[in-house]
């Protein structure tokens, strides 16, 4: 089948969170199931800098008559086949330095409607035939940055050939990319799209909902998450519209790309390790404690946060429950950024304790290696978490995840109790209610059973073994397409 994946990121090139990691480790998987997969991009700086090999393809005439250039090229991989991709080359939408979605003041760019109704609209022209060397069956957008492939593709003339089947994944429903009705103009698609039954969103435009409402098919990131983004307390206002089209919808759980992220061969640790030859850990423990200024204690468990600091992580939760935590004679080492009062909050923390807290603000790949392969928990107490990531890295990683029961995380994580124990199914610490008494209880568990050494040693090791590779997705991603298709 050929797939045209859309998506604004993609890892290794540009990442601001979980769907970077997807959009990079997704078609590399269905390569290698025999699918023959390009992706599209815009042309932020680091994308025209990291994809080899361009050169232009073909003119791309954007609704209002502005022209730019689509480009092809490689993006490179390692130890798979490099990725053909696509990359619109619009300097006067996406050469912007920093974050792709927002100014230096982080606030969203006044033209994200344009810039991303271009990706959209690109997208939405390769399945129309614009490259005449390649035309895809089935395209995939990922999130409300390439919302408009659907709509594009439902209002787009067809005169002869097959039909492109349209996929739409949601990785996160708190963002949706919602405009003014005034820019609807500039999209250029057809009145009766800004319609309930189409992208009109309680009188304003929204690309999530475009997508949701066009799509052949709709898919999310866990089996539990696409359960909840059809109640009302999860659903964001659209969740009327994921009930209507539920027959379509499935939740395909993320994996994680090995060659990304393996214990057993990541050069950033100080040492590698897998499940039966753990030394490597302790020492990537001690190296991480010295590099950081925590006390270099063996057996101080070490708690760690990779996050972006928002509402949706629960990070007040850490905040709450850290005294406990270094009561307990614990170590806290935060990775993260975003939200000024939680960077502020945690910093203060490590000010007062840098022999037991530390918090590093920005992003950094390396440093986020070296905390999953040091650490004993990986906190994850998100308030919603479509899928989550960092709790995969943690049990792969043998860094047992603290994680509240919602999305992704309560399809990935097993509690320790005493039965999940015996079975051997137990894999890290899970609590129910978004409140501190239930995360200091998680959090005594966690602390009883790293007090109990060749338990704690058995969960780890089943946490290790879990497989979360990405074989068993993209299998899953294909049957969509093919449903698309039909
Ligand atoms: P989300 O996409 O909601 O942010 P995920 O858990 O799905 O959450 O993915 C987050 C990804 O971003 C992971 O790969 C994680 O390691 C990475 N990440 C988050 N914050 C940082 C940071 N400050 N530095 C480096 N990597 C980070
Ligand atoms: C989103 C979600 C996260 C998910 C990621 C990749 O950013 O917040 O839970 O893991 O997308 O799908």
């Amino acid at each position: 089948m050929r797939i045209l994946q859309v998506s604004a990121e993609l890892f290794p090139l540009l990442k601001t969170g979980g769907l970077a990691d997807v959009a990079g480790a997704l078609p590399i998987a269905l390569a290698a199931a025999g699918q023959e997969v390009r992706v599209l991009l815009p042309g932020f700086p680091a994308i025209l800098a990291g994809v080899v090999d361009l050169a232009p393809v073909a003119e791309l005439r954007a609704p209002r008559g502005d022209t730019s250039r689509l480009l092809f090229g490689r993006v490179q991989t390692t130890g798979a086949p490099d990725v053909p991709a696509y990359v619109i080359d619009a300097p006067a939408l996406y050469d912007r330095p920093g974050n792709p979605y927002e100014n230096a003041d982080r606030q969203p760019y006044d033209d994200n409607h344009r810039r991303f109704a271009l990706l959209g609209w690109a997208g939405a022209q390769l399945a129309q035939g614009l490259d005449t060397a390649w035309q895809p069956q089935v395209v995939h957008a990922h999130d409300w940055h390439a919302g408009l492939v659907p709509a594009y593709l439902a209002f787009a003339q067809r005169p002869a050939g097959p039909r492109v089947g349209s996929v739409f994944t949601v990785h996160n429903l708190a963002y949706q990319g919602v405009f003014a009705p005034w820019h609807f103009a500039d999209l250029g698609l057809p009145g009766p799209a800004f319609q309930v039954n189409g992208l009109e969103y309680h009188g304003q435009l929204s690309f999530m909902k475009s997508g949701l409402y066009y799509a052949d098919r709709l898919t999310t990131v866990s089996p539990t998450y696409a359960r909840e983004i059809q109640t009302s307390e999860q659903g964001f206002g659209l969740d009327g519209l994921l009930r209507a089209r539920n027959g379509v919808l499935t939740g395909i759980l993320n994996a994680v790309d090995d060659q990304v992220w393996n214990p057993a061969n990541d050069t950033l640790l100080a040492d590698r390790f897998e499940a039966r030859r753990m030394a490597g850990k302790a020492l990537s423990k001690a190296a991480l404690q010295r590099q950081l200024g925590l006390s270099e204690l063996p057996d101080a468990p070490l708690f760690i946060v990779v996050s972006r600091l928002t509402e949706q992580k629960g990070l007040h939760l850490v905040l709450s429950g850290l005294d406990a935590l270094l009561e307990q004679g614990g170590q806290l080492a935060l990775l993260g950024g975003g939200d000024a009062w939680l960077e502020d909050a945690f910093r203060h923390r490590a000010v007062a304790m840098p022999q037991s807290v530390s918090v590093t603000i920005g992003y950094n790949e390396s440093l986020a290696h070296q905390l999953f392969g040091a650490g004993d928990v990986t906190l994850v107490p998100s308030l919603f978490e479509p899928c989550g990531l960092t709790q995969m890295y943690g049990l792969k990683y043998g860094c047992l995840p603290l994680v509240r029961r919602v999305g992704g995380l309560a399809d990935t994580v097993v509690d320790t109790t005493l039965e999940d124990m015996a079975d051997g199914e137990a894999t890290g610490f899970v609590f129910d209610r978004f409140e501190p008494g239930d995360y200091a209880r998680a959090m005594r568990r966690a602390f009883a059973l790293y007090r109990r050494p060749t338990d704690w040693k058995r969960v780890r090791a089943t946490a290790m073994r879990r497989p979360v590779d990405w074989a068993t997705a993209a299998a899953q991603y294909i049957a969509v397409y093919q449903q698309a298709i039909a």
